[in-house]
């Protein structure tokens, strides 16, 4: 049994300055830093290397760094190692401004040539967008006009832009426009934190890596997929942002497409970025589009009611900060679509998401058809039950496979059993908070796990039809429609149901 470490990259050798535009709000707070610093211990990071943080509280340097070292104690592992966080703190810098001024631009215009030319960090920047949405456009174009983004040959300009990318088909691709007004498509890294989880990265490596399952991996041996992402949290203090967008725009365009892609897709030529993303582009436009009568009919939307998490008493949606007393907007969602290629054709994959569902829950489970049963004929083995594989996310990394298996006993009887893998018994648990490898990426100028313009696009286009009936439909559905805890809506057991299916739940009914 081998005992590596989680995370295993190669220490970056080009030096460079991280700029977090958002650095006092809660991305950066609980996962950015806390990614720098988990880099940094394991000596990732280059010799020179700074961050520049912006945000909108007057602060000096100094004061900022109090601040942090005041309320990172949250957020860093247990087992901070404080000459390391000391070290990373007084490479932070703070610049206090509004983004939509020009004046913010040239002072960090200034204060980058400073850290420059203190932290040997030559030019090389990496803008991250780590503030309200609205604003990327924008602040890319003021880079833009300060000329912080134009790239000269011994140095390299990169911008992160977080989710949501746009809220439909049509403003994701005025922003892509936006950007690539300034920007080269090869300087432009659209994050999608679920691809920094190694698990997801591991979907290939199984695929690809092992032999033995791409020649069953296909229309031939699968009988249907199925992609969950539960969380049993509500909306919490995101009201305000949850109410604009529901679950659809939430989580499909991006976390839930990105699973499909990595599943279905052909095998690459090679790894390298623009490969991976060509083979993610042809399984989204393989995607068969769904009328608004499949909408209609393939498609269930959920929101939550009052009822139990973790055996505690948890309110409605309706109820929660910052949501309308009659709103509409759906906390779960679940869907039924085909990809139309010569692999998967007739293969229905069944994704859902939800808040306030009975456990925190994301996995790909694939269910392959039954065997043939006449062996069985004359025993008392009346059922058998179909190979399924499960790929876990969250919680309990791992994959595991069920399969049936004789009970020992002079007659034939058969019973379930599973072979199980999980990813802590075998790589340990460095803690990690899913953005180091991406943030690794970004500054090695690997954009693989990264999403192009055409991804992000396509991604819209699969649910923009869902997106125009849902909104065109005349009366309010029955909302909420399920109880806090549950598994969602009857209307999403039935759309299984009705094709003699069910959902997998984790394995548990
Ligand atoms: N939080 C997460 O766990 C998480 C996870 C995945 C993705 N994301 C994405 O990451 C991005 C940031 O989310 P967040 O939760 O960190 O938001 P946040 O807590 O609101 O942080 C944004 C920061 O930007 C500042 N800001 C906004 N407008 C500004 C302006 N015009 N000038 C200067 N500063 C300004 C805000 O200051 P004020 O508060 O004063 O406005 C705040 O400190 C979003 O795109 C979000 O979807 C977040």
């Amino acid at each position: 049994m081998s005992a590596e470490p989680l995370m295993d990259l190669p220490q970056l050798r080009t030096p460079c300055v991280m700029v977090i535009f958002g650095i006092d709000g809660d991305l950066a707070k609980r996962k950015l830093i806390p990614a720098v610093y988990n880099l940094m211990a394991g000596h990732f990071l280059p010799e020179g290397f700074a961050i520049v943080g912006l945000d909108r509280p007057e602060m000096t340097t100094a004061e900022f760094r109090e601040k942090l070292d005041r309320v990172m104690g949250d957020y860093l592992p247990a087992t901070v190692d404080r000459s390391v966080w000391q070290a990373l703190s007084e490479r932070v810098h703070y610049l206090a401004g509004d983004f939509q001024e020009g004046a913010t631009y040239r002072r960090l215009n200034e204060l980058l040539q400073q850290v420059d030319a203190s932290a040997g960090t030559r030019g090389n920047y990496i803008f991250y967008m780590a503030t309200i949405p609205g604003l990327f456009g924008q602040i890319v174009t003021h880079l833009g006009e300060y000329g912080l983004t134009v790239e000269r040959e011994s140095a390299w300009r990169r911008v992160v832009i977080e989710k949501p990318f746009g809220h439909d088909l049509e403003s994701a691709r005025a922003l892509n426009h936006e950007l690539q007004r300034v920007l080269h498509e090869r300087q432009i890294y659209r994050i999608d934190h679920y691809l920094g989880k190694e698990t997801v990265q591991n979907i290939l490596v199984f695929r690809f890596a092992n032999g033995i399952f791409e020649p069953v991996w296909n229309r031939q041996y699968i009988d249907h997929v199925q992609i969950t992402v539960a969380e049993s949290l509500g909306v919490e203090h995101r009201g305000r942002y949850y109410e604009q967008a529901g679950a659809l725009r939430d989580m499909v365009p991006n976390h839930l497409l990105q699973l499909l892609c990595f599943l279905a897709m052909e095998p690459p030529n090679s790894f390298a970025a623009d490969a991976v993303r060509d083979e993610k582009a042809k399984v989204l436009r393989g995607v068969v589009p769904l009328s608004s009568l499949d909408v209609l009919r393939f498609v269930a939307f959920g929101q939550y009611g009052p009822g139990t998490s973790d055996g505690k008493a948890v309110m409605g949606y309706r109820s929660e900060p910052h949501v309308a007393s009659e709103s509409m907007t759906e906390t779960y969602m679940a869907m039924k679509l085909f990809i139309d290629n010569w692999r998967w054709a007739g293969v229905p994959f069944y994704l859902r998401t939800g808040k306030r569902m009975t456990r925190r829950l994301t996995e790909i489970v694939v269910q392959f058809k039954r065997a043939p049963f006449m062996l069985f004929r004359k025993t008392q083995v009346d059922r058998l039950v179909p190979n399924v594989l499960v790929i876990r996310i969250q919680p309990d990394e791992g994959i595991s496979l069920r399969f049936d298996a004789k009970v020992p006993g002079p007659t034939v009887r058969v019973g379930t059993v599973d072979m199980d893998f999980q990813y802590a018994d075998y790589f340990g648990n460095a803690p990690h908070t899913g953005y180091e490898t991406l943030l690794h990426d970004a500054m090695a100028g690997d954009a693989t796990l990264f999403q192009r313009a055409d991804n992000i696009e396509l991604g819209w286009a699969v649910v923009q039809t869902i997106l125009d009936v849902w909104k065109s439909l005349p009366g309010p559905a029955a909302f909420p429609n399920y109880p806090s805890g549950s598994w969602g809506p009857p209307e999403a057991e039935a759309l299984l149901k009705r094709e003699g299916r069910e959902w997998w739940n984790g394995g548990q009914a």
